[in-house]
Protein backbone atom coordinates (compact mmCIF):
# COMPACT_ATOMS: atom_id res chain seq x y z
CA UNK A 1 0.00 0.00 0.00
CA UNK A 2 1.48 3.63 -1.17
CA UNK A 3 -1.64 5.81 -0.27
CA UNK A 4 -0.34 9.09 0.98
CA UNK A 5 -2.25 10.04 4.62
CA UNK A 6 -4.59 7.89 4.33
CA UNK A 7 -7.44 7.15 7.47
CA UNK A 8 -8.87 3.66 7.26
CA UNK A 9 -11.92 3.08 9.99
CA UNK A 10 -11.78 -0.67 10.64
CA UNK A 11 -15.07 -2.45 10.13
CA UNK A 12 -18.67 -2.42 9.34
CA UNK A 13 -20.50 -2.42 11.66
CA UNK A 14 -24.46 -1.57 10.85
CA UNK A 15 -27.14 -0.27 12.54
CA UNK A 16 -30.19 -0.34 10.12
CA UNK A 17 -32.98 2.64 11.22
CA UNK A 18 -36.57 3.02 9.19
CA UNK A 19 -39.82 4.65 10.07
CA UNK A 20 -43.57 2.96 10.19
CA UNK A 21 -45.64 5.44 8.17
CA UNK A 22 -48.81 3.68 9.36
CA UNK A 23 -47.72 3.85 13.33
CA UNK A 24 -50.10 6.89 13.54
CA UNK A 25 -53.29 4.80 13.27
CA UNK A 26 -51.79 1.98 15.57
CA UNK A 27 -49.83 4.20 18.44
CA UNK A 28 -53.06 4.92 20.68
CA UNK A 29 -53.71 0.83 20.56
CA UNK A 30 -50.14 -0.23 20.66
CA UNK A 31 -49.85 2.30 24.33
CA UNK A 32 -52.59 1.02 25.98
CA UNK A 33 -52.08 -2.59 25.48
CA UNK A 34 -49.05 -1.87 26.70
CA UNK A 35 -49.97 -0.01 29.59
CA UNK A 36 -53.38 -2.54 30.42
CA UNK A 37 -50.20 -5.31 31.23
CA UNK A 38 -47.59 -3.20 32.57
CA UNK A 39 -46.83 -4.90 35.98
CA UNK A 40 -44.58 -2.43 37.84
CA UNK A 41 -40.69 -2.82 37.95
CA UNK A 42 -41.24 -6.26 36.76
CA UNK A 43 -39.34 -8.62 34.59
CA UNK A 44 -41.75 -11.14 33.60
CA UNK A 45 -39.67 -12.64 31.25
CA UNK A 46 -36.92 -13.27 34.21
CA UNK A 47 -33.93 -13.13 31.88
CA UNK A 48 -31.36 -10.89 33.03
CA UNK A 49 -33.28 -9.47 35.76
CA UNK A 50 -30.40 -7.80 37.55
CA UNK A 51 -29.52 -5.65 34.50
CA UNK A 52 -32.73 -3.72 34.39
CA UNK A 53 -34.28 -1.39 36.70
CA UNK A 54 -37.53 0.67 37.15
CA UNK A 55 -39.05 -0.94 34.00
CA UNK A 56 -41.88 -3.48 33.14
CA UNK A 57 -40.68 -6.42 30.88
CA UNK A 58 -43.22 -8.67 29.46
CA UNK A 59 -43.07 -12.35 28.44
CA UNK A 60 -40.87 -12.88 25.44
CA UNK A 61 -44.12 -13.95 23.14
CA UNK A 62 -45.65 -10.06 23.29
CA UNK A 63 -45.94 -10.19 19.13
CA UNK A 64 -47.23 -13.19 19.38
CA UNK A 65 -49.61 -12.86 22.21
CA UNK A 66 -52.26 -10.37 21.40
CA UNK A 67 -53.99 -10.42 17.80
CA UNK A 68 -54.02 -5.94 17.65
CA UNK A 69 -49.86 -6.24 17.49
CA UNK A 70 -50.47 -8.59 14.41
CA UNK A 71 -49.83 -5.43 11.68
CA UNK A 72 -47.14 -4.35 13.80
CA UNK A 73 -44.85 -7.82 13.49
CA UNK A 74 -45.89 -7.98 9.63
CA UNK A 75 -44.45 -4.97 9.20
CA UNK A 76 -41.36 -5.34 11.59
CA UNK A 77 -40.45 -8.68 10.00
CA UNK A 78 -40.91 -7.86 6.38
CA UNK A 79 -39.22 -4.11 6.90
CA UNK A 80 -36.66 -5.77 8.58
CA UNK A 81 -35.94 -8.32 6.06
CA UNK A 82 -35.68 -5.70 3.46
CA UNK A 83 -33.05 -3.89 5.67
CA UNK A 84 -31.09 -6.73 6.21
CA UNK A 85 -31.09 -8.27 2.52
CA UNK A 86 -30.09 -4.50 1.11
CA UNK A 87 -27.18 -4.48 3.44
CA UNK A 88 -25.83 -7.69 3.25
CA UNK A 89 -26.94 -8.46 -1.31
CA UNK A 90 -28.85 -11.41 0.27
CA UNK A 91 -32.20 -13.05 -0.44
CA UNK A 92 -32.97 -14.26 3.86
CA UNK A 93 -36.10 -15.14 5.09
CA UNK A 94 -36.33 -13.55 8.56
CA UNK A 95 -37.95 -15.16 11.59
CA UNK A 96 -38.90 -13.24 14.96
CA UNK A 97 -38.09 -15.88 17.60
CA UNK A 98 -38.43 -13.53 20.89
CA UNK A 99 -40.25 -10.40 21.37
CA UNK A 100 -41.28 -8.17 24.40
CA UNK A 101 -42.36 -5.03 25.60
CA UNK A 102 -40.24 -2.56 27.86
CA UNK A 103 -42.28 0.21 29.89
CA UNK A 104 -39.77 2.31 31.84
CA UNK A 105 -41.19 4.40 34.38
CA UNK A 106 -38.64 7.73 35.73
CA UNK A 107 -35.46 6.61 37.03
CA UNK A 108 -35.20 3.68 35.21
CA UNK A 109 -32.51 2.28 32.79
CA UNK A 110 -31.46 -0.74 31.52
CA UNK A 111 -27.19 -1.95 31.35
CA UNK A 112 -25.04 -3.40 28.65
CA UNK A 113 -25.86 -6.09 27.56
CA UNK A 114 -26.31 -8.11 24.33
CA UNK A 115 -28.62 -11.19 22.97
CA UNK A 116 -27.63 -14.43 23.01
CA UNK A 117 -29.25 -16.98 20.28
CA UNK A 118 -30.20 -14.33 17.91
CA UNK A 119 -28.81 -12.70 14.96
CA UNK A 120 -30.35 -9.38 14.08
CA UNK A 121 -32.45 -7.92 17.50
CA UNK A 122 -34.69 -4.28 17.05
CA UNK A 123 -36.29 -2.18 19.22
CA UNK A 124 -39.05 -0.09 17.64
CA UNK A 125 -39.88 2.77 19.42
CA UNK A 126 -43.57 3.14 20.72
CA UNK A 127 -43.88 6.19 23.25
CA UNK A 128 -41.37 8.84 25.78
CA UNK A 129 -41.03 12.21 26.25
CA UNK A 130 -38.73 14.23 24.48
CA UNK A 131 -35.25 15.33 25.62
CA UNK A 132 -35.69 13.36 28.85
CA UNK A 133 -33.56 10.08 28.53
CA UNK A 134 -34.01 6.74 27.84
CA UNK A 135 -31.86 7.14 24.95
CA UNK A 136 -30.36 3.45 23.45
CA UNK A 137 -26.45 3.43 23.24
CA UNK A 138 -24.69 1.19 20.98
CA UNK A 139 -20.92 -0.05 21.46
CA UNK A 140 -18.30 -1.65 19.25
CA UNK A 141 -16.78 -4.87 20.63
CA UNK A 142 -13.44 -3.39 21.28
CA UNK A 143 -12.66 -1.12 23.86
CA UNK A 144 -10.25 2.31 23.18
CA UNK A 145 -8.96 3.62 25.80
CA UNK A 146 -9.61 7.64 26.07
CA UNK A 147 -5.99 9.43 25.77
CA UNK A 148 -4.24 12.21 24.06
CA UNK A 149 -3.91 11.60 20.08
CA UNK A 150 -7.31 9.04 20.24
CA UNK A 151 -9.51 12.07 20.85
CA UNK A 152 -10.98 11.13 17.00
CA UNK A 153 -12.00 8.07 18.72
CA UNK A 154 -15.85 6.99 19.76
CA UNK A 155 -16.34 3.49 20.26
CA UNK A 156 -20.03 4.47 21.36
CA UNK A 157 -22.91 5.33 19.17
CA UNK A 158 -26.16 7.04 20.35
CA UNK A 159 -29.46 7.18 18.03
CA UNK A 160 -31.89 9.62 19.47
CA UNK A 161 -35.30 7.63 17.67
CA UNK A 162 -38.65 9.15 17.68
CA UNK A 163 -41.92 7.13 18.11
CA UNK A 164 -42.93 4.89 15.11
CA UNK A 165 -38.90 4.15 14.25
CA UNK A 166 -37.57 0.68 14.06
CA UNK A 167 -33.76 0.30 15.29
CA UNK A 168 -32.07 -2.89 14.21
CA UNK A 169 -28.31 -4.20 15.03
CA UNK A 170 -26.56 -7.30 15.22
CA UNK A 171 -27.36 -8.97 18.53
CA UNK A 172 -24.17 -9.30 19.73
CA UNK A 173 -23.63 -6.09 20.10
CA UNK A 174 -23.68 -4.79 23.43
CA UNK A 175 -26.17 -1.76 24.10
CA UNK A 176 -27.78 -0.50 26.98
CA UNK A 177 -30.45 2.46 27.65
CA UNK A 178 -29.42 5.61 29.63
CA UNK A 179 -31.53 6.42 32.84
CA UNK A 180 -35.05 7.80 31.82
CA UNK A 181 -36.40 10.97 33.58
CA UNK A 182 -39.88 11.80 32.10
CA UNK A 183 -43.19 11.90 34.00
CA UNK A 184 -45.20 10.09 31.08
CA UNK A 185 -43.94 6.16 30.40
CA UNK A 186 -41.33 5.22 28.04
CA UNK A 187 -42.44 2.43 25.81
CA UNK A 188 -40.61 -0.18 23.35
CA UNK A 189 -41.49 -3.25 21.65
CA UNK A 190 -37.56 -5.49 21.16
CA UNK A 191 -37.35 -8.87 19.41
CA UNK A 192 -34.88 -11.16 18.72
CA UNK A 193 -34.79 -12.84 15.24
CA UNK A 194 -32.51 -15.29 12.57
CA UNK A 195 -32.03 -15.07 9.12
CA UNK A 196 -32.97 -18.25 6.91
FE1 LIG B 1 -31.25 -5.38 24.54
Amino acid sequence: MNNYRQATLLGKVPLLTSWWPEFDNYKKDIVDLCLKHEISNTVESNVAVNAKSGLWESTFDFLEKYPSLQNLKIWLTQESTELINNFNNSSHRLAITESWAHVTRAGGYHKPHYHNNSTWSGIFYVDAENNKGGSNNWYLPYYLERKPGLEFADDRFTINCSPGNLVLFPSMLLHDADVYHGTLPRIVISFNSICL
